[in-house]
């Protein structure tokens, strides 16, 4: 799949938005391996830091789906300007993708990334510790 269906199908996720608070609204699209596409809008709490992100929603989406392994995410807000992934994002999408390409958009203008420019070095593991 191409990234302007993957952005297609971010601002149709974009719709479910639960956004009363901050009425940002974002919609998230990953694409999986086998070239399924998992989906996630931001779902906020009136506790606002119960807050969870629309890319998280569709990574637990897409892993709750049986797929560990993506390719692109993109990401569909509203204006004026694209946004880039929060932190605690960029963290859950490199747990399975630290080199997937970011893609977002809003208001008709685009940005793209890499993870790995976004996040350079994230957690990986618990120092010391072996096993899954
Ligand atoms: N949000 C996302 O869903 N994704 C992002 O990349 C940035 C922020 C949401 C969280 C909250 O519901 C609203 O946008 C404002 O922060």
């Amino acid at each position: 799949m191409d990234l302007e269906s993957l952005l297609a199908r971010a601002a149709k996720a974009r719709n479910a938005a639960y956004a009363p608070y901050s009425g940002f609204r974002v919609g998230a699209a990953l694409l999986a391996e086998d070239g399924t596409v998992h989906t996630g809008s931001n779902v906020e709490n009136a506790s606002f830091g119960l807050t969870t992100c629309a890319e998280r929603i569709a990574v637990f989406a897409a892993v709750h789906a049986g797929q560990r392994t993506f390719s692109a995410v993109a990401v569909s807000t509203e204006g004026p300007h694209p946004v880039a992934p929060c932190g605690a994002c960029r963290q859950v999408l490199a747990e399975f993708a630290p080199d997937i390409r970011v893609v977002s958009e809003a208001n008709g203008e685009r940005r793209e990334w890499l993870l790995n420019e976004l996040l350079p070095d994230p957690f990986r593991e618990i120092p010391g510790r072996s096993g899954t």
